[in-house]
């Protein structure tokens, strides 16, 4: 038997991954720059083992249904492929979340699956050729294997798209990010056919792809310059611009609720109001509030005349990915 484990933690794209050029290799259109997160991470332990018959995927103890055994599936089939191995094997995850609010990630879920694959078949990847394996699960997962801010460039083959940190003196450590869960009932259209719907009918996608190397460039920047408001400013009209291209997609759609709208102004109203703090959103209607650790309490404060206190959850920068010991 082959076993292994990991830790990852998920991460929060400020210039945002949106469309792909590569499905198979999962090679993005765009570059993208993330902030890695210590609220919510994914522990995962993977058994290669010669007694079994199929692959099973447990989540939180509970075992999950084939579809969601198959997408687990996939990507062990990369690994196996890669390694000339084999074996079936038993994948044991648990999602570490604050609430059962919906929040868990992929990238700290396929991040942590690649790193116990890693460990338990002692491949001794660098950092980097562990991102390269990450982005095959999941492409924002290659950033999750850094912490503070990454930078996912996009590259041009499978080679040379992956994350690296981005130097920033731990500036990430001055800043926390707001998580306000608004709950709308909506049914979820995933960041996957969120994505592929974008890009193959919206005509607001180009839109999309002529701003995004240059926000990405006054990021980082920004991140240079320890300059908040700079980096608040890129990060939420980047983010307004990824959700605007949904909106052209034939047929058209949106991650927005009416809630998720009344977050973005408040944020608004926090600014005028002398408190720098901006939002940004992922494919799903909760939104994340960029803001210094020092505006931190006056932030919840505000908006907790609107939103109860389950629904404020503070993360601040985490680690990157962490092997831990197995249990056998
Ligand atoms: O890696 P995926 O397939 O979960 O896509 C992530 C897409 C966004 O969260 C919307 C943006 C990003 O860069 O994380």
């Amino acid at each position: 038997m082959y076993a292994g484990k990991a830790r990852a933690y998920t991460n929060i794209a400020l210039i945002k991954y949106w469309g792909k050029n590569d499905e198979h290799l999962i090679l993005p259109m765009n570059s993208s720059l993330s902030l890695t997160l210590d609220a919510f991470y994914t522990e995962t332990s993977v058994y290669f083992d010669e007694t079994l018959t199929e692959d099973s995927f447990f989540l939180d103890g509970k075992q999950q249904d084939s579809k969601q055994t198959a997408k687990i599936s996939k990507f062990l089939d990369l690994v196996r492929q890669q390694q000339n191995l084999a074996l079936f094997a038993k994948v044991d995850s648990k999602n570490f979340v604050p609430t059962a609010a919906g929040l868990a990630s992929s990238a700290s879920g396929l991040a942590a699956l690649a790193g116990a694959c890693s460990d338990a078949l002692n491949l001794q990847l660098t950092k980097t050729e562990l991102s390269r394996l990450a982005r095959r699960g999941s492409g924002s997962a290659c950033r999750s294997i850094f912490g503070g801010f990454a930078e996912w460039q996009k590259g041009d083959s499978d080679q040379t798209s992956f994350a690296q940190t981005v130097p920033s003196d731990n500036w990430e450590n001055e800043l926390a990010m707001l998580f306000v869960l608004v709950d709308d009932g909506m049914k979820d259209i995933s960041s996957r056919d969120g994505m592929k719907r974008t890009v193959d009918t919206s005509s607001f996608y180009s839109g999309w792809l002529d701003n995004v190397e240059a926000d990405l460039a006054v990021a980082k920047q920004a991140i240079k310059e320890k300059d908040f408001n700079k980096l608040g400013q890129v990060t939420e009209a980047n983010g307004l611009r990824m959700h605007g291209t949904t909106l052209a997609a034939v047929p058209p759609f949106t991650y927005w609720s009416p809630d998720s709208l009344k977050v973005m102004q408040l944020v608004r109203l926090a600014r005028q109001k002398g408190l720098p703090c901006y939002f940004t959103m992922d494919a799903g209607p909760n939104v994340k509030i960029l803001v210094e650790k020092k505006n931190l309490p006056a932030l919840k404060l505000f908006l907790s005349e609107h939103f109860s206190k389950e629904q404020l959850i503070t993360a601040y920068a985490g680690p990157g990915i962490e092997g831990i010991p197995v249990e056998r």
